[in-house]
């Protein structure tokens, strides 16, 4: 049995009585059970001019909504813009690096990236140790053997340039250089107790978010899924985000984490631990998806949709790294686990039938979504039945956009058989996303809901 404490997501309201929206989850013989002390009060977000369709969504929905409420929210310093690269070594400097550790992966090293930031190190006076075996979806022997490297080279402060599969593996080896053990001790929430060397992360892909996430995602090569590690301390101390970076990308891996910054906004603005500032956010990053995804992949090289598209994927991971995330992303961990298949490719998959099992049971949390997103004015989603039409058009919203971009059409082409749903569905049931999905679900529910995906 594990008992893990979610104790950063503790909001109190107007009337001064401190409530805990998902005060603990506690597994027992394979499920999860999330306790409420209290039903969910609505959101307040800052009302005022506004011209964007997020802006706009999230006047409209916060304009009913009256009771404010604290609400804690962790942030890395962030320097953003083209350019902001050669910032890194600074940032590596001011942290006291006398011996950096680099992490990145192959592709990023063919495409010339860390090379570049070797000599902005270099120019600060600093040798890095350059480790550059990271696979997708990094898997727990990786991070043992980064570590390794990382005590032998005798590095202090930790650099990431590369994709969330780099980032979370950086993040990895600054657990264990902090904590010892084996990654797969620190599955759950805040379970490391020890400091961490200082994270510098650099995304090259827009969308993942880990630069300035709490999260840390491993591949457990015995058991064949992935585990949830969440914690304050992995939030990073600086994100450089540098569009720059992103022209690089295939359009396969453009494709897909634009998907999962989508993700990560709709799951964060409908999670059980939102709070006004993660909505700001979470709208922000869908209404800038929605205009910007299809023209980076239609025109690659145009600046203008790469920083948008930068800039989404920023502020999707404010969002969910501060609201956590849903169902979607528990069951795709467990696909990605088993499939070893691109994580943003797995979301657009499952997304829109996550969408409507949550609408089911309330839609009207979708109606500033549906918004963001250039919701038709022939629907009009002020009524219950409207807010019914306005998550449905949401859902099909997602796969339309999924089909443009190319995603399957069902987890069956990419792998997936109805053998292995029971245990999907299963340790879908384990995985701490599913603590705040809006949502409660059962291992039926799971079930139906991948063979729904299939
Ligand atoms: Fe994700």
């Amino acid at each position: 049995m594990l008992v893990c404490n979610v104790d950063n997501i503790v909001f109190r309201g107007r009337g001064g009585g401190s409530v805990v929206l998902v005060d603990s989850v506690t597994r027992a013989g394979g499920s999860v059970i999330a306790h409420r002390r209290s039903s969910e009060e609505p959101a307040v977000g800052a009302t005022g001019p506004s011209r964007s369709p997020a802006d706009r969504a999230l006047t409209r929905a916060t304009s009913r909504q009256a009771t404010p409420r604290l609400a804690k929210f962790h942030v890395p310093e962030i320097l953003f813009g083209p350019g902001s690269l050669s910032e890194a070594a600074h940032a590596a400097v001011r942290l006291g690096a006398r011996r950096p550790f680099l992490v990145t992966d192959p592709g990023l090293c063919a495409a010339g990236w860390p090379n570049q930031l070797c000599a902005h190190l270099a120019e600060a006076g600093l040798r890095p140790t350059v480790w550059e075996g990271v696979t997708p979806n990094p898997k727990d022997h990786e991070i043992a053997a980064g570590h390794v490297r990382y005590l032998q080279e005798g590095c202090d402060v930790i650099i990431a340039l590369g994709g969330g599969s780099v980032i979370d593996a950086a993040k990895g080896v600054a657990l264990l250089a902090g904590n010892g053990g084996t990654i797969l001790d620190y599955e759950g929430v805040d379970r490391m107790g020890l400091p961490i060397p200082p994270m510098v992360m650099v995304p090259s892909t827009s969308g993942t978010g880990a630069d300035v996430s709490q999260f840390c995602i491993v591949t457990d090569t015995a058991r064949n899924t992935k585990i949830t590690i969440l914690g304050r301390a992995l939030v990073p101390d600086v994100s450089i985000v540098d569009p720059y970076l992103l022209t690089t990308m295939p359009d396969w891996l453009n494709a897909a984490t634009g998907l999962d910054a989508l993700t990560h906004g709709i799951e964060a603005y409908v999670s059980r631990a939102h709070n006004p500032l993660t909505d700001h956010h979470a709208l922000q990053a869908i209404a800038l998806v929605g205009e910007n995804l299809v023209l980076t992949m239609d025109h690659p090289a145009e600046e203008a949709p790469r920083t948008c598209m930068a800039q989404a994927a920023l502020e999707a991971g404010l969002a969910f790294t501060n609201a956590i995330l849903g169902a979607t992303h528990a069951m795709s961990h467990q696909v990605g686990g088993l499939l070893d298949l691109p994580h943003g490719v797995i979301n657009g998959v499952l997304l829109p039938h996550v969408i409507r099992f949550n609408a089911a049971a309330e839609p009207h949390r979708f109606v500033p979504i549906a918004q963001a997103l250039g919701l038709p004015g022939d629907i009009v989603p002020d009524s219950d039945a409207g807010a019914v039409e306005a998550a449905e058009w949401t859902a099909c919203e997602v796969r339309r956009l999924a089909d443009e971009l190319g995603v399957p059409k069902g987890l069956g082409e990419i792998g997936v058989t109805d053998a292995d749903v029971p245990l999907l569905a299963t340790m879908t049931l384990a995985d701490a996303c599913l603590s705040t999905n809006p949502r409660g679900a059962d291992a039926a529910d799971i079930e139906t809901l991948f063979r729904a995906a299939l």
